[in-house]
């Protein structure tokens, strides 16, 4: 396969990935099989293109999925702090779902905005400058 048609190929799975994903909340074995069906790949690319992307979940994640950023810039302003509010709240560790699916806890790299950490991201709210007690007030918020 060229490089133009091996970059289109992979733009187009991303593109159904998402819709996947948009459908389901995640992208399920059979989807996955479809896929490598229809662009003529093995599987394991296809799970190879699904893991190398953090958004991307091949099982059932919670309703709100809470990112905490706990790069460098966030840490060094007490992310930690936040993290062990939340995930004493939520009793989850990271990459864990409360068993009601209604949270699923991720500590992830930068989000993009290090000037202004700790940064926390609730499925697509970014919310800045969080301590603990604005985390688990925001995690209220959610119930
Ligand atoms: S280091 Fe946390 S947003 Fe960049």
């Amino acid at each position: 396969m060229n490089e133009v048609k091996s970059l289109f190929y992979r733009e187009s799975l991303l593109e159904k990935l998402h819709e996947i994903q948009n459908s389901y909340g995640y992208i399920p074995e059979i989807e996955i099989e479809n896929l490598a069906e229809k662009y003529m790949l093995p599987r394991a690319n296809v799970y190879g293109v699904i893991s190398f992307y953090s958004m991307f979940y091949t099982e059932p994640t919670g309703k709100y999925i809470i990112r905490i950023c706990d790069s460098i810039s966030c840490h060094l302003n007490q992310s930690d702090s936040v993290l062990n509010a939340v995930k004493s709240f939520l009793n989850l560790e990271s990459h864990q779902t409360t068993e009601d699916k209604k949270f699923t806890l991720e500590i992830v790299e930068c989000l993009g905005h290090c000037g202004e950490g700790p940064v926390m991201m609730v499925n697509n709210k970014i919310y800045k400058k969080v301590n603990k007690n604005t985390a688990l007030e925001i995690l209220n918020n959610c119930l």
